[in-house]
């Protein structure tokens, strides 16, 4: 696979920044209330990179809130956010957000049980920051000069992520740090540095004492980079993966028997998500790759001889999403409902191509897939992968096969979002009947029949079975 970087740091990208407005703006009432402070981070390593960015963190040495309020005033009286448990304030000015913080000497983040002071230098403040790629600061009293004290230009230009101190402290100070590294190496396509690397899998431990959601964040934040295998790949690697999610761990590893293996599922599901990425920036789609085959370790079996099995993993995977989603805080409402019927779905469409594809069997696949039935067909595209060009050609034809035949039965019954014609107020109605056992048989019929080509799917023809259905369960018409 590519591994080349994306982006490259242009130190010129920084000139441009004095054609900003907002950045003049700040820049004079800094020089002219005689505050010292400083553009930091994030906005610095993203503009020398080229990349788009609208949050602007400043720190000062002094109060932050202060020069919030500040430049809110000089600015025409813009609301001050204060954020009293960080010390922190936060401004909007058209798209973008500008946080202020005063310069600290101690911990960062509010897990610390360490007081928040404000009374550190610039250096104290790049000191306790995470990467050296993001403690670079501009000056806004010497013109947005560059004040880089660990060579952070010199790591951007390398593609470099390394910590300004001794990793250990640094990823002591706060955990999450070490998924962070991660997040940026995968996002940039940079490489962690060895020493850095080598301390997040001494201290991987660590980060079980971080919030389930800022790890989420982090996690998915993996999950939407253009190639999100090799986040995975350090995840592994390093230790965190089996911590945060140990399902993901238990797909490694290849078993033979009497000379037979199978997959490994583990690299065949970074192959599946790295695949579907080039066709969705659905977070949920993403993650229903991931999840298509988590169920494979509890449902394999060898079967002298069939080989190696793996039957009903999609409907034992569908059954363990909720517990998997519940416990890394990701929503439980219809995203999670949606990644369920992904991962038990994902094998019909290709399912159908064993047998002579009938029009019976496509209907049933839309009327269950529904408004999901691109998506689910994405998943299954991307889950064909083998060594063996042969195979993949063959899977390849089949899946061609069934998106054509999709299409033909589509605009022929559109039964996409399909609602059967007869509803169980009308059966009641036409029968004089109450709620019963009977509204279920009847509309059920006519649901079977419809995908079944029996009747079409059309009105007439569904109230005609109703009819005929109500009699043979000793039901009459009533007259209106
Ligand atoms: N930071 C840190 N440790 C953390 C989080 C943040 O040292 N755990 C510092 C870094 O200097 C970072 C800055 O705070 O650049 C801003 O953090 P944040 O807004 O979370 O990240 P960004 O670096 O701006 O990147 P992104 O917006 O991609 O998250």
């Amino acid at each position: 696979m590519e591994k080349s970087r994306s982006y490259a740091p242009e130190i010129s990208r920084l000139e441009s920044l004095q054609h900003v407005p907002i950045i003049g703006m700040i820049q004079e009432v800094v020089k002219s209330h005689g505050h010292d402070a400083y553009i930091i981070g994030g906005f610095v390593r993203d503009t020398l990179l080229g990349r788009e960015v609208k949050d602007i963190d400043i720190v000062t040495i002094g109060s932050g809130v202060d020069l919030a309020h500040l430049i809110a005033k000089e600015m025409g009286g813009l609301d001050v956010h204060v954020f009293k448990r960080f010390g922190t304030a936060m401004i909007k000015k058209g798209e973008y957000e500008l946080e202020f913080v005063g310069a600290r000497k101690e911990s960062y983040r509010s897990e610390s049980r360490k007081p928040i002071v404000e009374d550190g230098s610039l250096e104290d403040d790049q000191n306790r920051r995470d990467f050296t790629i993001n403690a670079l600061a501009l000056d806004l009293n010497k013109d947005l000069e560059l004040v880089d004290p660990f060579k952070g230009l010199h790591d951007l230009e390398n593609g470099i992520i390394r910590t300004p101190l001794d990793p250990d402290r640094t990823f002591s100070d706060d955990p999450l740090r070490m998924m962070r590294a991660i997040r940026f190496a995968t996002q940039l396509r940079f490489r962690i540095e060895e020493n850095s690397f080598r301390s997040i899998k001494k201290n991987a431990h660590r980060i079980s004492i971080v919030s389930k959601e800022r790890i989420i964040d982090e996690l998915n934040k993996i999950i939407l980079c253009p190639i999100p295998s090799i986040g995975f790949k350090m995840l592994m690697s390093t230790g965190l993966l089996e911590i945060i999610f140990p399902e993901m761990v238990a797909l490694k590893g290849v078993e033979r028997r009497k000379g037979i293996g199978h997959k490994d599922n583990f690299y065949h599901t970074l192959e599946v998500l790295d695949n579907i990425c080039e066709s969705t920036d659905d977070l949920y789609l993403r993650w229903a790759a991931i999840m298509h085959d988590i169920a494979k370790p509890r449902t394999k079996r060898f079967d002298p001889k069939a080989g190696w099995t793996f039957h009903g993993h999609e409907d034992k995977g569908a059954r363990m999403v909720p517990k998997i989603f519940r416990r890394l805080k990701l929503p439980l409402d219809h995203k999670m409902k949606f990644v369920q019927k992904m991962v038990l779905l994902h094998l019909r469409p290709i399912a159908l191509t064993k047998e002579e594809i009938t029009d019976s069997a496509i209907r049933r696949l839309l009327f269950d897939a529904g408004e999901d039935i691109d998506a689910l067909m994405k998943l299954c595209r991307a889950d064909i992968t083998s060594k063996n060009e042969a195979k993949v050609k063959r899977y390849l034809k089949n899946y061609d096969l069934v998106i054509e035949k999709l299409a033909e039965v589509e605009e022929k019954d559109r039964v996409r979002n399909w609602q059967p014609p007869i509803t169980g107020e009308l059966i009641m109605n036409t029968f004089g009947i109450g709620p019963g056992r009977e509204i279920g048989i009847i509309k059920n019929e006519i649901k079977e029949s419809i995908l079944d080509g029996i009747i079409e799917n059309d009105y007439d023809q569904a109230y005609q079975l109703m009819l005929k259905k109500g009699e043979e369960l000793g039901l009459a018409p009533v007259e209106n």
